[in-house]
């Protein structure tokens, strides 16, 4: 009997045989609101330009910037030439691509809140497409403020060009609501307009490589996941660790602050995939679900126990170097008493047959002493100091892994010093990226581009997910809110934080660890 060609076989599984996923990317026609905006000089058109230029595309796609500016289609693509070629990643810039690529990009002026402008967009849509209604794949990219976004998808859905079927999808940036309340109102819009199996939250950091990786570390090795637990994994650190201050994002800042900023989707995306269960297929819904059983597992935080369960901190000025900083309070369109915190430490339990016992403690800030993200995964002792009396104790063993710059993981592991005494030293089993792979990795907005372009939606944030995230932070913020902060500014610019962050994990005898720390 033939077999089904779609169907993978496997020397390693004799078990199953697992059906191919149907992922693929169809011709597009992309409309990014915003598309004069930071975000799409930036981030989205380099990241679209590199992909075509690495022939990751469609023979037949088209870019539709919508924008509120009246500028004709060529003074937008020179516009935007100058921002690829300013922005782009590595890839040198390609005046021949760019000619071709060119071609694919359109502009279109409208209102936000008209919804003739968007039926007119749909004719101009029409029109690039040969004058057929288009059949191919329709992504809406809000790369728009939240205020301006909620309307253009309220004015999507009255306009009717949305449609309620799979190839018509919504990008949505973050911030997604700046509370649980907010969130839930924002998900009821979309809601109305769009089914969820449109909509594709962006996190970046789901982009990530690293990040991509650690389900494979965790279930493509048959020897970490039987010691993944409470039993041997004495405790979980996560730490988003940049250098940068907040540049000149400070009206954005004051409102947010690194909850809301960081921790309440980067830092809870990490650690749901630290701490998931294994899924139980490769499909979006089956990760997704997973995480959601994490991130309802995790013991909220209440607004009294912050004093006991976290430290908040912000920058004061300081130098590193040739380079100086200037506190937080002095930064362009911040308030000189600004009680916003640009650190957070945070310990969370989660109560879970796998996790019970074992805290995981997060920790991310700007200005900090350099740009790293980690996770460390500290095993326990060895149950019994068989080298107790001859040598002093020496350090349990580490899995770190390195999420940027410095790519990799490290097993931090003891082993005897060579010599009569029984003397023993940590050193590092290493693994790096740069020198096992010679691809480079796809940019996150790439990858998750090309993701939204095929309609998968395993690297996007899902409605509930989104949701329970803002619950586990909303009672923090509250609890800051209640005690204001009575000594900020609390940290130097480059330093390591504040010191109630290493009071608060010190209180628990144990310290940060980092790579290289100072
Ligand atoms: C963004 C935050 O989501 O992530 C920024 O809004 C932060 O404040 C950035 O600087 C960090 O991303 P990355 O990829 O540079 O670690």
């Amino acid at each position: 009997m033939d077999k089904d060609p779609k169907v993978i076989l496997s020397q390693f599984l004799n078990t199953c045989e697992l059906p191919e996923t149907d992922a693929r990317i169809t011709d597009f026609n992309m409309i990014i609101f915003g598309g004069t905006g930071d975000l799409a000089k930036r981030k989205l058109l380099p990241a679209i330009y590199h992909l075509f230029q690495t022939k990751s595309l469609p023979e037949n796609f088209s870019i539709i910037a919508f924008a509120r500016s009246h500028i004709e289609t060529d003074e937008y693509r020179s516009e935007i030439k100058a921002a690829i070629a300013n922005f782009l990643r590595r890839d040198i810039f390609e005046e021949r691509t760019w000619d071709d690529f060119a071609r694919h990009l359109h502009f279109f002026s409208g209102q936000y809140d008209r919804p003739q402008s968007y039926r007119e967009l749909a004719k101009n849509i029409s029109e690039i497409n040969g004058g057929q209604s288009p059949t191919c794949a329709a992504i809406a990219y809000l790369a728009t403020p939240p205020g301006v976004s909620r309307l253009i998808i309220e004015t999507l859905g009255e306009s009717g060009i949305n449609e309620k079927k799979s190839f018509c999808r919504l990008i949505v940036e973050k911030p997604f609501g700046r509370d649980q309340a907010s969130a839930k109102k924002l998900n009821r819009l979309i809601s109305r307009v769009f089914n969820e199996n449109q909509v594709y939250r962006i996190d970046h950091y789901l982009g990530k490589e690293t990040v991509q990786n650690i389900i494979v570390l965790r279930f493509a090795n048959g020897i970490f996941e039987p010691l993944w637990n409470n039993r041997y994994i004495d405790h979980v650190q996560i730490t988003v660790a940049e250098s940068l201050g907040i540049g000149s994002r400070g009206a954005y800042f004051e409102e947010a602050g690194i909850a809301r900023d960081m921790v309440q989707n980067h830092l809870l995306q990490l650690l749901a995939l630290v701490a998931m269960e294994p899924p139980i297929g490769f499909l979006a819904d089956f990760i997704r679900d997973e995480k959601v059983k994490v991130f309802r597992s995790i013991r909220p935080i209440k607004p009294e126990q912050v004093g006991e369960l976290t430290g908040r901190g912000q920058y004061g000025e300081g130098e590193n170097g040739n380079e100086t900083a200037r506190a937080y309070r002095a930064e362009d369109k911040v308030s000189p008493l600004s009680e916003v915190e640009t650190f957070a430490a945070l310990k969370f339990h989660i109560d879970n047959w796998r996790w019970a016992g074992t805290p995981f403690y997060l920790r991310t800030g700007k200005r900090l002493k350099k740009g790293v993200s980690e996770i460390a995964i500290q095993f326990k002792q060895p149950p019994l100091r068989l080298f107790g009396r001859t040598c002093e104790q020496h350090e349990p063993n580490c899995l770190l892994i390195r999420i940027q710059p410095d790519e990799g993981i490290d097993l931090r592991i003891g082993v005897k010093q060579p010599g009569t005494s029984m003397k023993i030293r940590t050193t590092n089993m290493i693994f790096n990226y740069k020198d096992a792979f010679t691809i480079k990795n796809l940019s996150p907005y790439e990858r998750l581009l090309l993701d939204c372009m095929a309609g998968d939606q395993t690297l996007f944030v899902r409605q509930d997910a989104v949701e329970i995230m803002w619950s586990i932070v909303d009672p923090v913020i509250e609890g800051w809110r209640r005690q204001p902060p009575p000594e900020f500014p609390n940290y130097d610019s480059f330093s390591w934080g504040p010191r109630s962050a290493e009071d608060f994990i010190r209180r628990d005898g144990r310290n940060w660890l980092l790579c290289d720390s100072d």
